[in-house]
């Protein structure tokens, strides 16, 4: 096991009703002055915004409001945001939504600290040093954006998404209900569990040896997601099974299943170019590319995807040819995206083959990274793979 530091400051509040204290817990963290920034109109229609706005009235903090945020969030709403912060003296910024919504909240407290044009993070210009403080009302289960210091944004002009990663945009607190993922559109759940699943899989393909702690919590995650998944799009209103997805979206991204271990996150850096160039979900996405980069890298630790096989999807190991366990184990995670509806090839998410070298261009690998370190020719191999799958 590697050395590590584990950092996950955020007040987890978790349950029934809890959005009621959200009011209670801005105070508790300095707010005074509060955005409330949220998406197209979900949590609008749920009557969530009103409860939000209403336990924010009660702890008496004031409020302004900015909705509009579109799943893979834009740059220029977030111009907009920042500019309301200025003009109206804002000291903290509450996303009520998704990993969108959070991302964007996220994006707007490191640009409203900074005189320059906030997009300098995304491009790496600098690194990102102060925030304003960020508490948030999850609404999807899936980016795990309510417990990371990730943020992830779209710039309008040329659709080029790109991310930031710090300590100080890791939100305040986050209010999880699972009552409120009972109105979410299949697919949406479905983007989620795929989402969850990809970031512990971006964990768990490590080159760490000795890590036995952190793969038993990867694969008790994994575990909890076929089974609860499976349930929460049977039954929608299903209160457990959206409790558990929720708990272990978080869980998985909040960096304790990856403590001490190589990570690769090569699949989430694909397909970050197929929803910046094709606006698609980004779940949707890492359903397509996600066992496709696993079978152009299974060679390189057979027996991790073996493990994954007969662990996680319940294969039998085959002793004489283990690949071929490892070949079972990434057509079971397939099969399995595929029974809950998410895409598995390029024609089902809507990307075209001859676009493959752009998304090549626009990734820019150089010498690459992680479990498999990739250069252009894999990515492009990978995409080409993603384009075939059935
Ligand atoms: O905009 P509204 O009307 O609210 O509708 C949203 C949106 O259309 C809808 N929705 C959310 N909660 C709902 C609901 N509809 C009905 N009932 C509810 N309770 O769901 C749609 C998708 O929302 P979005 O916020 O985009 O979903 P998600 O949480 O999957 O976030 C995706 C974004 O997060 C980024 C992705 O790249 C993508 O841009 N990621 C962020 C990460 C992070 N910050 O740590 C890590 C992830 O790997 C990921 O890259
Ligand atoms: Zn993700």
């Amino acid at each position: 096991m590697d050395n590590f530091n584990f950092y996950s400051p955020t007040e987890f509040v978790f349950g029934k009703d809890r959005e009621n204290e959200c009011g209670e817990l801005v105070k508790k963290y300095g707010g005074t002055k509060v955005l409330i920034h949220y998406g197209g109109g979900s949590a609008v229609r749920s009557g969530l915004i009103d409860r939000v706005k209403a336990s924010l009235n009660a702890a008496g903090v004031s409020f302004v409001e900015l909705g509009g945020v579109k799943p893979n969030p834009r740059d220029t709403l977030i111009y907009k945001g920042i500019e309301m912060v200025r003009a109206n003296g804002v000291d903290f910024i509450l996303a009520v939504g998704g990993g969108s919504v959070i991302d964007s909240s996220k994006g707007i407290a490191v640009g409203a600290l900074y005189d320059g044009d906030f997009w300098d993070f995304y491009a790496k210009k600098l690194p990102v040093t102060k925030a304003l403080p960020i508490g948030v009302v999850q609404t999807i289960a899936a980016a795990g954006s309510e417990g990371s210091g990730d943020s992830v944004v779209t710039k309008e002009e040329g659709m080029l998404k790109r991310d930031i990663g710090a300590d100080v945009i890791r939100p305040r607190f986050a209010v999880q209900n699972p009552a409120l993922l009972c109105t979410l559109p299949a697919y949406q759940t479905a983007c989620g569990i795929t989402d969850i699943m990809a970031h512990v899989f971006e964990r768990y393909f490590t080159n760490t040896l000795e890590v036995e702690t952190t793969d038993r919590l990867c694969e008790a995650l994994l575990i909890t997601i076929l089974k609860e998944g499976p349930r929460a799009m049977a039954e929608p209103a299903n209160y457990e099974a959206r409790a558990n997805i929720m708990w272990a979206g978080t869980v998985a991204h909040n960096g304790l299943v990856g403590c001490g271990r190589s990570q690769d996150w090569n699949s989430h850096a694909i397909e970050h170019e197929l929803s910046g160039l094709y606006d698609c979900a980004h779940g949707a996405g890492l359903a397509v590319i996600m066992p496709a980069w696993m079978e152009y890298v299974v060679d390189h630790n057979v027996m991790r995807f073996a493990q994954m096989a007969t662990r996680v999807f319940g294969c039998q190991m085959n002793f004489e040819n283990p690949k071929a366990t490892a070949l079972e184990g990434i057509k079971a995670f397939r099969r399995f995206l595929h029974s809950i509806g998410m895409p598995i090839n390029f024609a089902e998410l809507g990307a075209k083959e001859e676009d493959i070298p752009t998304l090549v261009e626009k990734l820019n690998p150089g010498d690459g990274w992680g479990f498999v370190p990739l250069k252009a020719k894999d990515v492009t191999a990978i995409y080409t793979i993603a384009a075939h799958a059935s």
